[in-house]
């Protein structure tokens, strides 16, 4: 029970409003408890990347923040409101603000690269035809995909399906985007890739961002916090480079086990991080 404390918040710029904010969430699945105490907070126009090993309960984290699991115990907030009582209008209203891009990206096998991404326009807006359109197209040409709205997933490579997905996520402007492992299956040049694009899309639409990541140390060079998920509790949640230096033992040994000691010593010596 005395883990449930072993949290700690960011030191983040003060008047930045969070835009998530889970607090004490507990979930069990049968007799499996997955999260025991979680608390965590992401803030606007930032990037949280969770990180830790399979099975831990990322992918639950990332499903009560879209409101398709709810806690056992504890509060879940997404800009101030709680989602276990805002309903299901509530609910959708809140999710129209959320891009998502899972592991899969979960393309519509029978409709084109076009229709693929004009789908949450068509479902969730009033625009004219040529309102997606133009839309579409921007969004394609951002990802560097245009010449290939008539292709099926089926014709894609890994790469691409993951860029129609990207595209998809962004279509709607969201305020917050989730990424549950995007860059899973491909090379390093294809996930490098991905990264890239998603930086420039955030730096251009300014998005809240949460990733769930393995590819450790990479991923820190998005993330404005690293959180890492272990024994059902953020054991820290921290800047990148404070968080490669934590002397908390889970931390230290998660550092180690994905990116080595020497590296850590490296680090150390050569003071390329301030200790915290
Ligand atoms: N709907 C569900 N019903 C029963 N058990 C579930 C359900 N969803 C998740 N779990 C269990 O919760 C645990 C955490 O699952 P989760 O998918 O969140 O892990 P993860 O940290 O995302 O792992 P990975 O890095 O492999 O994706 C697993 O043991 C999983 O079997
Ligand atoms: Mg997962």
């Amino acid at each position: 029970m005395s883990d449930f404390a072993a949290t700690s918040e960011p030191n983040v710029p003060t008047g930045q409003e969070p835009a998530i904010e889970l607090r004490d969430v507990c979930k069990r699945f049968g007799r499996q408890e997955v999260l025991r105490g979680v608390n965590l907070t992401v803030f606007e126009g930032r990037t949280l990347v969770i990180v830790g090993a399979s099975g831990q309960g990322k992918s639950v984290i990332i499903k009560h923040m879209l409101g398709l699991v709810r806690p056992d115990r504890g509060t879940v907030r997404v800009f101030g409101q709680d989602l276990n009582r805002v309903g299901r209008r509530g609910l959708d209203d809140v999710r129209r603000h959320f891009g998502v891009l899972f592991q899969n990206a979960a393309l519509f096998d029978s409709m084109n690269v076009f229709d693929n991404v004009a789908l949450p326009l068509r479902e969730r807006t009033r625009c004219s035809e040529a309102e997606i359109r133009s839309n579409v197209e921007e969004k394609l040409a951002l990802m560097d995909l245009l010449g290939s709205e008539e292709k099926f997933p089926a014709q894609l490579s890994g790469g691409m399906r993951k860029r129609v997905g990207l595209a998809r996520a962004l279509v709607l402007k969201p305020k917050i985007v989730f990424f549950d492992e995007p860059t899973t299956g491909l090379d390093v040049s294809k996930s490098n890739e991905i990264y890239r694009l998603f930086h420039r899309t955030q730096q251009q639409l300014g998005y809240t961002a949460v990733i769930v990541s393995h590819d450790v140390p990479k991923i820190f060079k998005l993330a404005d916090q690293v959180a890492l998920l272990a024994d059902g509790v953020i054991q820290e949640c921290l800047t990148p480079e404070a968080f490669q230096l934590s002397d908390q033992p889970v931390v230290r040994a998660f550092v180690e086990e994905t990116m080595g000691r020497l590296y850590r010593s490296d680090a150390e010596e050569e003071g390329l991080y301030e200790k915290v």
